[in-house]
């Protein structure tokens, strides 16, 4: 089910891009990381240049733990090649790998913008085949984000399966809560149709961003706030306490927008 790479993937990475995501893995998984007996950690499709996982090193280093270990793992030996000058032993190392993770049994793995080159079908076996790989107790974050980091969407699983599905937004650029729908991970983005369940997540976002227009003057994050506690209020079990909402992530239990 590998991959070859595709045009669209070729090119520079943004050194911010999957920023948001790590913060929210540093205050998320950090307490599973601390625990492992082996705090490894995979950074699955790093891309064309390393710098998604050095940074992810350089920020679980410096939040959670400082004697973690990233691998970047990358399909691509041209990729993996490249990236080797970059290496930093013990901490950060790359290897050529795939889903299979390259028989190495880490506690954490991000892969971001990787699913998307795939086709909706692939996702459970893919999603399967690295929660099987786990240490035990070990977690998977899988997901997809905009160019800039701004917008971006996650779904947290372990060796049971999906746990749960973080939207994040960077408030300050948030035009309004619809455009979250282009940056949902794979097993979702073709989902945002009536009927299906993030589909009324979506919608009810909208509705409630357009009702709370009135807060536009206090700025996109009030404006935000207001609309999180209208969403909630309406029955959908948002996760989050509000201090989460205000830097504008938005977690649900994957079972409340779960593919139909
Ligand atoms: C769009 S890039 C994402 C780069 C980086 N993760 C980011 O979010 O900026 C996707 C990368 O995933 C790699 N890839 C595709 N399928 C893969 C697989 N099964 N295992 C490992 N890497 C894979 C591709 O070679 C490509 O470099």
């Amino acid at each position: 089910m590998e991959r070859p790479l595709g045009a669209a993937t070729r090119g520079t990475t943004n050194p911010n891009r999957l920023r948001r995501v790590d913060n929210w893995i540093v205050e998320t998984c950090g307490d599973a990381l601390r625990a492992a007996a082996d705090p490894l950690v995979v950074d699955l499709g790093y891309g064309a240049t390393p710098v998604t996982p050095v940074e992810l090193r350089a920020r679980l280093a410096a939040g959670v733990r400082p004697d973690v270990r990233v691998v970047g793992l990358e399909i691509d030996p041209v990729r993996v090649a490249a990236a080797r000058p970059a290496a930093d032993p013990p901490g950060l190392t790359f290897a050529r790998g795939g889903f299979e993770l390259a028989g190495l049994r880490p506690a954490l793995v991000r892969a971001f913008n990787v699913l998307r080159q795939y086709d909706e079908s692939e996702v459970a076996d893919a999603w399967r085949t690295v929660t099987g790989r786990l240490a035990p107790g070990g977690l998977l974050v899988e997901g997809t984000c905009d160019e800039l980091g701004r917008l971006g969407s996650w779904v947290l699983l372990d060796a049971a399966g999906p746990r749960t599905l973080t939207l994040s937004a960077k408030l300050t650029t948030l035009e309004t809560p619809a455009t979250l729908a282009e940056r949902l991970p794979k097993a979702l983005i073709h989902r945002n149709v009536p009927g299906e369940r993030i589909h009324g997540l979506i919608d009810a976002l909208e509705h409630a961003w357009r009702s709370a227009a009135g807060y536009a003057p206090f700025g996109p994050r009030q404006r935000w706030l207001q609309t999180v506690e209208a969403v909630k209020e309406t029955g959908w079990p948002i996760l989050d306490t509000p201090r989460t909402w205000r830097h504008g992530y938005l977690t649900l239990p994957w079972p409340a927008v779960a593919p139909r």
